[in-house]
């Protein structure tokens, strides 16, 4: 399957670094080493071999040179994941719009099946150990007994100041334009985002959307009955904006709806270039941008990503995003900026639902407030990477030669294209009666694109229990392969 003896077989002249990094490289490969796991300090490791600091930060160099390990600043030496598989190509879909008929049946957790999961790739939602909620709870029980009213409250429709005036304020570190005005508290980004489709689109209008798209977006165009454009998108830079320049030439496309920073599932991130000719085509075009931002957060190493909004000087882009996934999913508490739609924005929610609890936004406001709000994001972005890491890792190790997948620089799903003609909803049949559940390819796309492929979510800390679940998904894909190599070979 999967070579990484150019990193463990090869014995150079007998230096004492070498045989330490043999003896590293080893223990990396036979998983006593995990992915994202932290190598001693160089101090640390040359007390324990009694070897000179520099002997060390040779063997750790050597490491790194091999792709073994990586120095992050001013933290250390971590275990890298392999990178033996080749990234899949710029998708190539349909260049014309289709209606969306979503394919629930695919989906275990829509379609009742999901009786005994025993290792879940298949949702991205970070489990519960990932978020603060003692703290949490703690806020939420202060406040209603502090402020029991509230529970007898609707509160105002566009949201609570305090938390809005905390969005708009976070929002300059990237560079945000905003006040707290502009700020429409709702119930998760799904309602931002229906909220924006509705202000923009009518029933048969074309979206532009990316390829593949989060299968939640393909369930709101199917229920509006809007047309979805497939844009080719590649997975390490996000949507050709020279493809969208093209398809919006003709005056056909209504509105776009796109995750520039860590779309889900491919895990892009377009750069900033492109984000700007993207915000200044559909401008140009009179196209309002439903900018998806729910996992600008999750960047792995550097600065967070600006989103597509930062370059938007004329109120033409909608930024949506939300706390789900990261400080409490079951708040369901996000927002819109809605640029020149604001007002329309404030009818419709007020339409739609009125307001969103009070309660549960005042928590977040106070959390926000304490200041414990970054300290939390820094230690869920480690530990998102050290998972994201460990399950590509896994992938590389377990899974038929062949097989392509994208590891991105934030978020914490994983886009795999498997070898041509097999079928991941086939492959999902046969793994789900073992407990393993992921996301088959064809639910991201309305043309049924992406058969052979497939969305891991490493939603926790990675453990053998993981490593286990992805080298059966890799046996049982194998298996899949070799069925249909003897189909295809004629009988003597
Ligand atoms: C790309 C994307 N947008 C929106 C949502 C929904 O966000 P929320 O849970 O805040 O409503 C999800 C949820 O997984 C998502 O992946």
């Amino acid at each position: 399957m999967n070579d990484l003896s150019f990193a463990a077989g090869r014995r150079k002249p007998d230096t004492l670094y070498h045989q330490l990094a043999e003896d590293l490289a080893q223990a990396i490969l036979a998983g006593r080493l995990k992915c994202g796991e932290k190598l001693p300090s160089v101090r640390k490791m040359s007390a324990q071999r009694q070897l000179s600091l520099s002997t060390v930060m040779e063997a750790y160099r050597e490491l790194e040179d091999r792709g073994l390990i990586e120095a992050r600043p001013q933290s250390g030496f971590y275990v890298r994941a392999a990178t033996a598989f080749a990234t899949p190509a710029l998708t190539q879909p349909p260049q014309t719009p289709s209606s969306v008929v979503t394919q629930a049946e695919y989906w275990p957790y829509q379609s009742g099946q999901i009786a005994d999961i025993k290792v879940n790739f298949g949702l991205a939602i970070l489990h519960p150990d990932h978020f603060p909620l003692q703290s949490l709870q703690r806020l939420l029980s202060q406040i209603s007994r502090h402020e029991p009213e509230l529970l007898a409250d609707y509160g105002t429709p566009p949201g609570d100041p305090e938390l809005r005036r905390h969005i708009a304020r976070r929002a300059l570190a990237w560079g945000g334009q905003f006040e707290a005005e502009d700020v429409i508290v709702t119930h998760g980004c799904l309602e931002a985002i229906n909220l924006c489709l509705r202000a923009v689109t009518r029933p048969g209008d074309v979206v532009a959307i990316e390829s593949p798209a989060y299968f939640g977006v393909l369930q709101m165009l199917e229920s509006y009955q809007l047309k979805a454009l497939e844009i080719p998108t590649h997975p390490q830079t996000g949507i050709s904006v020279e493809a969208l320049e093209l398809a919006t030439r003709n005056g056909q496309v209504k509105a776009a709806l796109l995750l520039p920073n860590f779309s889900n599932p491919l895990g892009c991130l377009m750069p900033d270039e492109n984000k700007r000719r993207l915000v200044e085509l559909l401008n140009e075009r009179n196209i309002p941008l439903i900018e998806d931002d729910l996992y600008g957060e999750f960047f792995h190493h550097g600065e967070r990503p600006r989103p597509a909004k930062a370059f938007d000087k004329t109120g033409n882009v909608m930024l949506c995003s939300s706390f789900t996934k990261t400080l409490a999913p079951g708040f369901r508490v996000g927002w819109v900026v809605a640029g020149r739609w604001r007002r329309e924005l404030e009818k419709l929610k007020f339409i739609n639902t009125y307001s969103t609890s009070t309660l549960l936004q005042k928590t977040i406001a106070r959390f926000l407030e304490n200041g414990g709000y970054d300290h939390h994001l820094r230690k869920l972005r480690r530990a998102v990477a050290d998972q994201l890491a460990c399950g590509a890792a896994a992938i590389q190790r377990y899974f038929p030669a062949e097989t392509r997948l994208n590891i991105p620089v934030g978020g914490f799903v994983l886009w795999v294209e498997l070898p041509a003609g097999i079928n991941t909803v086939e492959l999902l049949q046969r793994s789900i009666g073992e407990g393993i559940v992921f996301a088959p390819g064809e639910l991201f796309s309305p043309s049924r694109s992406y058969r052979n492929c497939l969305r891991i979510c490493c939603i926790e800390t990675w453990t053998t229990r993981h490593e286990r679940a992805i080298q059966r998904l890799g046996q049982l894909a194998q298996a899949l392969l070799d069925e249909q190599t003897e189909l295809t070979i004629p009988a003597a």
